[in-house]
């Protein structure tokens, strides 16, 4: 359910990749070894899911040299044709986050998991390499010059806020000080780019629908009431924007029936009906897939949906009996297709339903699985408790106090905008 993009125009060429393409996996299935084309490596991947774009230099140089295939911009990345659901992580020392928690000033204490004392770094050095072809490396001038004229929101829960202090992250490193500025709010906060006429912004909507656990957080979820068929107040703030960003699935998690209200009536919030979590979900995300379909016009705004971010609370999931939540994790679970219980699949199937149905394309940004594997790059116990950094007797109570819900930046939410940047 990816977006359609229109056609791309370059016909001819397009043609030669076909052909290129399908010869060359041809050969792969017959061949366990290309040696001629070793030193490029081009065909380690299906090519096909990038369009090759072919020139005779190019030809020499497919030969000669080997090929940083990741920032090779002669790869146009196919967002139809590249699965980036599927995958693994792949461990390299020389990858380096463009960004730090010291070197960007944006960030929030919640995900600054380096300056909160983590002192592992591994899990800042992982690639995420879908199984058939490339995700381009986030590059922030290319990323800017997309973005220009244009506003860029993301709405949300606190995941997506971190995923956008990620991309604002990103990008802000090659803008001189003087060219940005930053506005946070409670709700809403503002990052601009002055030369490029960009923001970046982020909405604070944990239901995307309205709830009276908005602006105002109630710690108890059974006090929470979700007013079901409701978006309307949010929804005035995010017309007008070129590109958004959904996200919402950890706040209805509460294990609890949910409280739903729709209508309006004199009773005010006594006339809720409980319902459970999928049932209420679905008609929350119905409200939003309306609102969508009736207000967006899809020649000039782009939608897209970031699924659910799996959570790591249980250490059984990963077999390690001894474990506790993510706590003291180091490394990516290694087994392929593993889902935790943290990742609700009939909350994913919702999202589809609703989704599949909608007028306007939405791209789904589908991150759980490759999230999943990241039970190490979880803020855990390297994180803040109602603004105040964890005590050291807090630290020593993970069960309690380890945070497997967020996570640290730079770190997977980096690779969440990678693919966002790559549809972009
Ligand atoms: C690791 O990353 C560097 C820099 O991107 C790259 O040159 C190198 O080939 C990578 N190594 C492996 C084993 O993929
Ligand atoms: C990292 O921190 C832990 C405690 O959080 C400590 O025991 C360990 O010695 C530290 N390692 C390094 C290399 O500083
Ligand atoms: C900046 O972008 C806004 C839309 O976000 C547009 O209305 C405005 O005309 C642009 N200004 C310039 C100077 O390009
Ligand atoms: C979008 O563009 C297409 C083709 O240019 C046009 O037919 C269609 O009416 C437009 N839709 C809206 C909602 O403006
Ligand atoms: C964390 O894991 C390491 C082994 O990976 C172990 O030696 C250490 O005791 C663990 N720390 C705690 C506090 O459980
Ligand atoms: C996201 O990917 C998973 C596979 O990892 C799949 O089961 C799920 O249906 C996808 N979600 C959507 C909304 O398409």
């Amino acid at each position: 359910m990816e977006t359609m993009k229109g056609p791309r125009g370059k016909i001819p060429l397009s043609i030669i990749a076909i052909i290129f393409c399908t010869l060359a996996f041809m050969a792969l299935l017959y061949t366990e070894r290309l040696s001629f084309l070793s030193s490029s490596s081009i065909f380690k991947f299906r090519p096909c899911a990038t369009r090759y774009k072919m020139s005779k230099t190019d030809n020499k140089r497919l030969v000669s040299k080997p090929l940083d295939y990741a920032a090779d911009d002669r790869f146009e990345f196919d967002p139809e044709e590249c699965d980036i659901v599927h995958g693994k992580w792949v461990f390299n020392r020389s990858i380096k986050p463009l960004y730090s928690d010291r070197t960007c000033p944006y960030l929030d204490r919640q995900v600054s998991c380096v300056k909160n004392g983590r002192n592992d770094s591994d899990y800042r050095h992982w690639q995420w390499r879908p199984d058939g072809c490339m995700l381009p490396r986030f590059n922030p001038e290319i990323a800017l010059k997309k973005l220009q004229g244009k506003r860029l929101m993301f709405v949300g829960d606190s995941l997506q806020r971190g995923q956008w202090q990620s991309f604002v992250c990103l990008v802000e490193s090659i803008i001189p000080k003087k060219h940005k500025s930053m506005k946070r709010g409670r709700v809403y906060s503002v990052f601009k780019a002055k030369e490029y006429n960009t923001t970046i912004e982020f909405y604070w909507a944990p239901f995307l629908i309205e709830s009276n656990s908005d602006e105002h957080i109630i710690g108890d979820p059974k006090k929470r009431i979700l007013k079901v068929d409701s978006i309307a107040k949010h929804a005035k703030h995010w017309v007008g924007v070129d590109i958004l960003v959904f996200n919402t699935y950890v706040w209805w998690m509460s294990g609890l029936k949910l409280k739903s209200l729709w209508g309006s009536f004199a009773n005010g919030e006594e006339g809720f009906e409980e319902l459970d979590t999928s049932v209420s979900y679905r008609i929350g995300l119905k409200t939003w897939a309306n609102w969508v379909d009736s207000t967006i016009n899809p020649n000039s705004t782009r939608v897209f949906f970031t699924t659910m971010s799996p959570t790591h609370q249980r250490s059984e999931d990963w077999g390690n009996k001894d474990g506790i939540k993510c706590f003291n994790e180091t490394i990516p679970i290694r087994n392929k297709w593993h889902w935790g219980s943290g990742s609700d699949k009939r909350m994913m199937n919702v999202v589809s339903s609703v989704v599949g149905r909608m007028k306007v394309p939405v791209t789904l940004i589908n991150i759980t699985q490759l999230s999943e594997y990241r039970i190490d790059a979880h803020s855990s116990i390297y994180t803040e408790l109602q603004g105040e950094l964890l005590t050291d007797e807090q630290k020593a109570d993970p069960l309690h106090y380890a945070d497997c819900i967020h996570w640290c930046l730079p770190g997977v939410p980096d690779t969440w905008n990678q693919i966002l940047f790559a549809h972009l």
